[in-house]
């Protein structure tokens, strides 16, 4: 059965002429499949340079937007419309503007897990591979961080701009359970533990690093341990075991997003075949969250 899913995928997408983008939190069938499987970062410059003119995108739907923002001319599918994310929902327009009346002199960085809308009324996106780097950069000393706290605290300890912090979170990082990850390095005193940024900050104080998706695979590439425990959702566990087999990898915490196993192979199938659920914006819309976007690709190359 799954055997014939992929091979019907595969035909169709050459056919429709498509890309399939998957992000690290994908299911392992769906890893598999994929043209690329990546961060949200390499996942949106993907979206921008691919030759393909339709893109599948296997993620939630602010991915997808993303990938729309930056190529208005593709037609990009998102296979499952209900693939959304709690943390984005947790910011909208209204609250936001308001947040800039408070603090006039701030400019807005927003991390690119956000509503497209909002995006459009900030200065900069960022993911959680380049938000200091973006912080630093844009010319304020005083910054709107939204809609990730525990993100947002992490940039603000290490810089010296004065931060003003959206309480929002992501419902299974914020969650993580302590009591399972200080089980499971005790059962692997010697490995490395790898938090994502959305993780509380009494996480961190555990953690060896504290990186996104791609910075923990570069982690790994560079580090001589033989044993990791991966405090992020657990589809980073597959992604980093399909790189580096000869390394070993469990999850720490019980982090798994049920809006990123949404995604199956019989919708991305179902998907090709109708050219469909397209991911479409309102073009001002589009055209001002592509200046915000841009901005994180001007900023970080
Ligand atoms: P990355 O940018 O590290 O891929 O993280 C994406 C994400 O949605 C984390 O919850």
């Amino acid at each position: 059965m799954e055997n014939r899913l992929v091979s019907e995928i595969l035909n169709l997408k050459n056919e429709k002429d498509a890309i399939i983008l998957a992000h690290s939190y994908q299911p392992p069938e769906i890893q598999d499949i994929a043209d690329q499987v990546g961060d949200s970062l390499q996942l949106s410059r993907a979206a921008a340079s691919t030759g393909s003119s339709v893109i599948v995108f296997c993620g939630v739907r602010f991915m997808a937007e993303t990938a729309h923002i930056l190529s208005p001319g593709k037609r990009v599918l998102l296979p499952e419309t209900d693939a959304g994310c709690p943390l984005a929902d947790c910011i909208e327009v209204q609250a936001l503007r308001s947040m800039q009346e408070m603090y006039p002199d701030a400019l807005t960085v927003l991390y690119v897990n956000s509503p497209a809308d909002v995006k459009a009324e900030s200065y900069a996106c960022c993911t959680s591979a380049n938000a200091l780097e973006v912080v630093e950069s844009v010319p304020s000393d005083e910054i709107i961080f939204a809609p990730d706290r525990n993100l947002g605290t992490f940039v603000s300890r290490k810089s010296v701009k004065t931060i003003r912090i959206w309480n929002g979170a992501c419902r299974c990082h914020a969650t993580a359970d302590m009591e399972n990850m200080r089980a499971v390095m005790e059962e692997w005193p010697d490995a490395e533990l790898l938090v994502h940024p959305e993780t509380p900050p009494e996480v961190w104080e555990l953690a060896h690093a504290v990186l996104g998706t791609g910075g923990m695979i570069r982690h790994v590439a560079e580090s001589c341990s033989q044993r990791f425990i991966i405090g992020t959702e657990e589809g980073m566990v597959y992604r980093l075991r399909t790189l580096y087999p000869e390394r070993e990898f469990r999850t720490g915490g019980n982090i798994y997003c049920p809006d990123m196993k949404k995604i199956t192979l019989q919708k991305i199938l179902d998907s090709l075949k109708n050219l469909g659920p397209v991911i479409e914006l309102d073009s001002e819309i589009r055209k001002n969250a592509y200046d915000a976007v841009a901005k994180m690709t001007e900023i970080t190359g």
